[in-house]
């Protein structure tokens, strides 16, 4: 368990508390991992962080700040490279009883984000004063990869769709290359449709008729943007869990980062990390735990009994938490 900072210490006590009543047994190893942490040691990615992933190859993590326009490299980059964690799987899904503009549809769509490469490589340079590049790296060994991990998800899943996102009518060589790597892996399966969508377009579909979208395969920046909005259409950044996988590793976080705004106002969403949860007890091959946090939550939300001031209520992040738990009994 990797708290993190900002909300992420109250939403990770939250889904720890969650997910320990459902009765599976997990021996806990918190690690620290904050902003305040890697600027004392000045490394972003201290020894017993990696000491802890590599002995359990699994970890729940909140959010770590990153600081903006200078400072550290972002922790979760970091994380996300050293590990090899490819594949930023992030399911979409509208919760029962959640308020949206798009409550009479039932939104269930997953995100499958390139994690390792594109404008996140970090290689930026200020050629004269005033001018600077940033690098997009795209690679063939990376695109092919997670086109597979999206499609392998399609086909044991029965999906009915891939859309794969791009700008390769101006980026024609970078997205170009994700784009040939993505038609290459769906030629192979040709049971599950395909199609292309540019980026600008694929944000206004997606806003006025979301439930036309099913899985969606996009570089890393896109992916993260398409990610925040995609969380608009359910409800916001409270609900929308994720997770970080590689060959060995799995990573599971939230999509949404360490909101100084409400931090330590013990208002925060756990949903999201609680969700997360869901999804590390599936990976752990823990079904009955997943389902019984997963139903307590539904249950939670269709009753409407506490709910938290993002999504229009007044419970605070422990009476959610409460009510979680009591669902389960
Ligand atoms: P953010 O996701 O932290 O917050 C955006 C908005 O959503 C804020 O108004 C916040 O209050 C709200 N929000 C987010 N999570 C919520 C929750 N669980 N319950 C209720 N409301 C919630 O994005 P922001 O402000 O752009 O970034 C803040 C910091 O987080 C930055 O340093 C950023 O780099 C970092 N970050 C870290 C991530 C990670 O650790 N994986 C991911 C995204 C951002």
């Amino acid at each position: 368990m990797i708290p993190g900072d900002g909300i992420g210490p109250e939403v990770a006590d939250a889904a720890a508390r969650a997910i320990d009543a459902t009765g599976v047994k997990i021996d806990w190893e918190r690690i620290e991992l904050n902003a305040d942490l890697i600027q004392k040691r000045g490394e972003v990615l201290p020894n017993e962080v990696m000491d802890s992933l590599n002995r359990t190859f699994t970890g729940l993590k909140g959010p770590v700040t990153t600081p903006i326009a200078g400072g550290f490299q972002s922790v979760n980059v970091a994380l996300r490279k050293r590990l090899d964690l490819f594949a930023n799987v992030r399911p979409i899904r509208s919760l029962p009883g959640v308020k949206t503009r798009f409550q009479d549809l039932k939104l269930d769509m997953v995100i499958f984000r390139e994690n390792t490469e594109d404008l996140y490589s970090g290689l930026e340079h200020e050629v004269v004063k005033d001018v600077v590049t940033s690098l997009k790296v795209i690679t063939r060994t990376a695109s092919i990869r997670i086109a597979n991990y999206a499609f392998d998800y399609a086909k044991a899943t029965n999906r009915r769709k891939v859309s794969a996102v791009h700008k390769a009518n101006i980026m024609k060589l970078a997205d170009g290359l994700f784009l040939r790597c993505c038609r290459e892996v769906a030629s192979g399966h040709p049971e599950v449709r395909y199609e292309e969508l540019i980026v600008d377009n694929a944000s206004m579909q997606l806003v006025i008729r979301p439930e036309t979208f099913d899985i969606l395969l996009l570089p890393n920046l896109y992916g993260d943007i398409i990610s925040d909005l995609c969380a608009g259409l359910v409800g916001g950044l409270g609900i929308v869990p994720g997770a970080n996988m590689g060959e060995k590793h799995a990573v599971f976080e939230a999509v949404h980062g360490s909101a100084p705004d409400i931090a330590g106002k013990g208002i925060a969403n756990p949903t999201a990390l609680m969700l997360s949860g869901v999804m590390m007890l599936i990976h752990l091959k823990e079904m009955d735990a997943a389902n019984r946090l997963q139903t307590a939550i539904e249950t939670v939300y269709a009753s409407q009994g506490a709910v938290t001031r993002d999504l229009g209520g007044n419970a605070t992040t422990q009476q959610f938490t409460d009510a979680v738990i009591a669902a389960m009994k």
